[in-house]
């Protein structure tokens, strides 16, 4: 038996959880039909699809219908999760949507997503961490699970950032696309799960990703929209730099925990922002390129739903099998990070 196959035990579920273990057991994702490719955007602002290709990696990314909300996306992957796990609506107890892009400030996305799945038994809720916010969202699921709470959670990351893209500002509107993703988390004691989750957040650098109009500081008024502060803002260099250096740590973190070798991980699903943040990270992780899952090229940065698609799209195609070491990390928006260790 390799290494990466071995089964792993987890100290946190040999001891605090009494054997219970969380378990992906369905996985799902929807991406809108209309494309928008890099010449496309030629047409729109001051760019170029060489600058976009070589600055960021990103090839096209996908734009949601105007009848199209965050929570059509997430119901639609979230369905497709439950066509795999083979989980029907009346089963979920709980629906988490992360996004920064909920179809309305309230109620929560996850309780119109709620209502399009038929999921009457389940209690929802938004959980906003931006593009960290699947991997938030798979450890306050797992919480659940793991604390005989609930036995079936359904995880949405959703995001219509179409809807908030200046689309005047060539250093943003190049970079974002729509789409979503879902997963099914289930107790498994038989099974593989999660073996080592962490979070974590630096509110003293608030400022460098944002939108600041529609909230209380900021509410919706002429000059708020003329200003448009309705818009989401990056100080983008900032960013980058900050996104290496969290996403490093939060994976070396969880590696130490279920005490692993980035040599042990079969693959690494890191958010997909920017080719270069993906290859900084891979070099100073010692993982080899072809441990780096890249599906950006096709959708951009779908923020909370990154992780989602790229992890759908990679068990899709076969690149993740049963029992493999997975490592997924994410950055974001205020700021956040996470990463979890998964034994599919
Ligand atoms: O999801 C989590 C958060 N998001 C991220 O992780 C994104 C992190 N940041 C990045 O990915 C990169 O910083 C960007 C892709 C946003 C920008 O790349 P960069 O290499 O840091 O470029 P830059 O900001 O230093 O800009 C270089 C030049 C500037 O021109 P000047 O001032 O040097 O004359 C920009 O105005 O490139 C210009 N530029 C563009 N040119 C053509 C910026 N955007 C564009 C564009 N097309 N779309």
């Amino acid at each position: 038996m390799s290494a990466s196959k071995k089964k792993i035990q987890h100290p946190r579920a040999k001891h605090d959880f009494k054997g219970r273990t969380c378990s992906i057991t369905g996985i799902g994702a929807y991406v809108p039909e209309r494309i928008l490719t890099n010449a496309d955007l030629e047409k729109i602002v001051e760019t170029t699809d060489e600058w976009i290709m070589s600055r960021t990696g990103i090839k096209q990314r996908r734009i949601a219908a105007d009848d199209e909300f965050t929570s059509d996306l997430g119901a639609a992957a979230a369905r497709r999760a439950m066509a795999m796990a083979g989980v029907k609506p009346e089963e979920i107890d709980l629906i988490i949507v992360a996004t920064i892009t909920p179809d309305m400030p309230f109620p929560a996305t996850a309780c119109l997503v709620q209502q399009k799945i038929g999921a009457h038994r389940a209690a929802a809720f938004d959980l906003e961490a931006a593009c960290s916010g699947f991997i938030y969202a798979l450890e306050v699921g797992q919480q659940f699970i793991n604390s005989h709470t609930y036995n079936t959670v359904l995880i949405i990351g959703a995001e219509k950032l179409s809807s908030i893209i200046d689309w005047k500002d060539r250093n943003t509107c190049v970079l974002f696309g729509d789409g979503a993703g879902a997963a099914i988390l289930q107790n498994r004691s038989d099974s593989h799960g999660l073996l080592a989750t962490c979070m974590g957040s630096d509110g003293t650098k608030a400022d460098l990703l944002s939108m600041p109009g529609g909230g209380s500081r900021c509410p919706a008024t002429a000059k708020s929209v003329s200003d448009r502060a309705h818009f989401l803002r990056m100080d983008g260099k900032d960013v980058f730099k900050n996104a290496v250096n969290a996403m490093c740590a939060a994976a070396r973190e969880v590696l130490q925990r279920c005490e692993l070798d980035i040599s042990q991980i079969k693959l690494v699903i890191p958010h997909q922002a920017n080719l270069r943040i993906i290859d900084a990270v891979a070099d100073r992780l010692g993982g080899t390129p072809e441990q780096m899952f890249v599906n950006l090229d096709k959708y951009g940065n779908t923020s909370a739903a990154s992780v989602a698609i790229a992890l759908d799209e990679a068990v899709a195609t076969g690149k993740i099998q049963r029992g493999d070491l997975v490592l997924i990390v994410a950055f974001g928006a205020g700021l956040t990070w996470a990463a979890a260790v998964i034994e599919w």
